[in-house]
């Protein structure tokens, strides 16, 4: 072992996943420096490719993980290049999502308020392509750097990432890559995104006149994330639990003739529509439920929480319901956003 990674054994990851749930790693290699996980994959990983942990804010333990789990902690940021406009960043892994946030805002650099308060690392925010109040990450992405398993460290550029809504190639094949490092493309003076209407709403309620600067965005959406959105400071949650269902326009528009109330936007094509899975799932009453300690957020019905003790396998099973009865009332499939890991969905 170096100063480069250690490895802890029987590793709780009650406190490295947002859920709160008591997971345990039979091992767990904290990595200090990407550079050497080539050496260190060839020392420490043996055959299967590891568990990638990061702030553990977009998984489900139903079980603890098989295998080696890792985590980078590497956590610098530094500017690759700045034209006096345009300016790239690259961000290590490890680094806190809203920290990096924050601190691109308070350098003049904009691009990333839309997404600030999301809980999670760097190295999570591609993978599930994190997207809020009209602005996904795949926006802002230069280009990420990933050690591939059986390759080495390479860098993708952002069209081979294939980023799509909350979906990456990184996500499509967990056992590929190890994400290491982000480069993002930011902006001293990109318009901004107010086209989100609860943004907008948010704005004007802060008093905020004429265009926004990028502090006053990131400070609506803050605001509005911590009314709507429950905090997995207080309780355990991984934000949306399921994905807006996109499916074909047809059964959308006999959806809506049905339901007028139903919210839809446009989905990856115009053959397709994105319905609101929290308003489905407050349609069939789940907002609010609790079981034991496993409920649905009173403030989000698009949010499993676990109010205390609750095990992975009961919060999964939750889900499995919620998505039953949205299936068997409205014909549509909810597929979890987050990772389900030691179970199937
Ligand atoms: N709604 C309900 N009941 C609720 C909550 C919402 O009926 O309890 C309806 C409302 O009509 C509302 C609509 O659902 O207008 C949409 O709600 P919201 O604006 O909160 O957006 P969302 O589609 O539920 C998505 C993302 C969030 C992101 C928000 C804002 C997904 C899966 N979720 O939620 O992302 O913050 O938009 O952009 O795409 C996350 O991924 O963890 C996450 C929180």
């Amino acid at each position: 072992m170096s100063a480069a990674y250690r490895v802890l054994r029987d590793a709780s990851l009650r406190t490295r996943n947002t859920f709160g749930v008591d997971a345990r790693a039979a091992r767990l290699i904290e990595i200090a420096d990407a550079n050497a996980l080539p050496d260190i994959a060839a020392a420490e990983f043996g055959d299967g490719a590891p568990m990638v942990l990061g702030g553990g804010s977009n998984l489900l333990f139903a079980g603890d993980p098989a295998g080696t789990v890792i985590a980078l902690t590497a956590r610098q940021v530094i500017v690759v290049s700045d034209d006096g406009d345009n300016v790239v960043i690259r961000a290590d892994a490890g680094v806190e999502w809203h920290a990096l946030v924050m601190s691109t805002l308070k350098q003049g650099y904009r691009g990333l308020e839309n997404l600030a308060l999301i809980p999670g690392t760097v190295g999570a925010a591609p993978i599930q392509n994190i997207g809020a109040y009209g602005v996904e990450v795949c926006d802002r992405i230069h280009a990420v750097e990933a050690f591939e398993h059986g390759v080495g460290l390479s860098r993708l550029d952002r069209e081979d990432c294939r980023f799509a809504y909350r979906d990456s190639l990184f996500k499509r094949e967990p056992d590929r890559y190890v994400v290491t490092a982000v480069e993002f493309s930011l902006s001293r003076n990109a318009a901004p995104h107010v086209e989100y209407a609860g943004v907008r709403d948010e704005l004007a309620a802060m008093g905020v006149d004429g265009v926004p600067d990028a502090a006053q965005v990131a400070e609506a959406v803050i605001r509005l994330r911590r009314r709507k959105l429950p905090d997995p400071a207080v309780i355990g949650n991984a934000g949306s639990f399921f994905k807006n269902p996109i499916v074909p326009r047809a059964q959308a528009e006999t959806l809506q003739a049905e339901h007028a109330a139903l919210p839809m936007f446009r989905g990856d094509s115009d053959a397709t529509r994105k319905l609101s899975a929290a308003w489905l799932i407050d349609a069939c009453g789940w907002k609010g439920h609790r079981d034991g300690d496993a409920g649905i957020s009173d403030k989000h019905a698009l949010v499993l929480v676990n109010h205390g003790n609750a095990s992975g396998m009961q919060l999964l099973d939750l889900a499995q319901r919620v998505a039953e009865s949205v299936q068997k009332r409205f014909g549509v499939a909810l597929e979890p956003e987050p990772r389900v890991v030691g179970a199937k969905w």
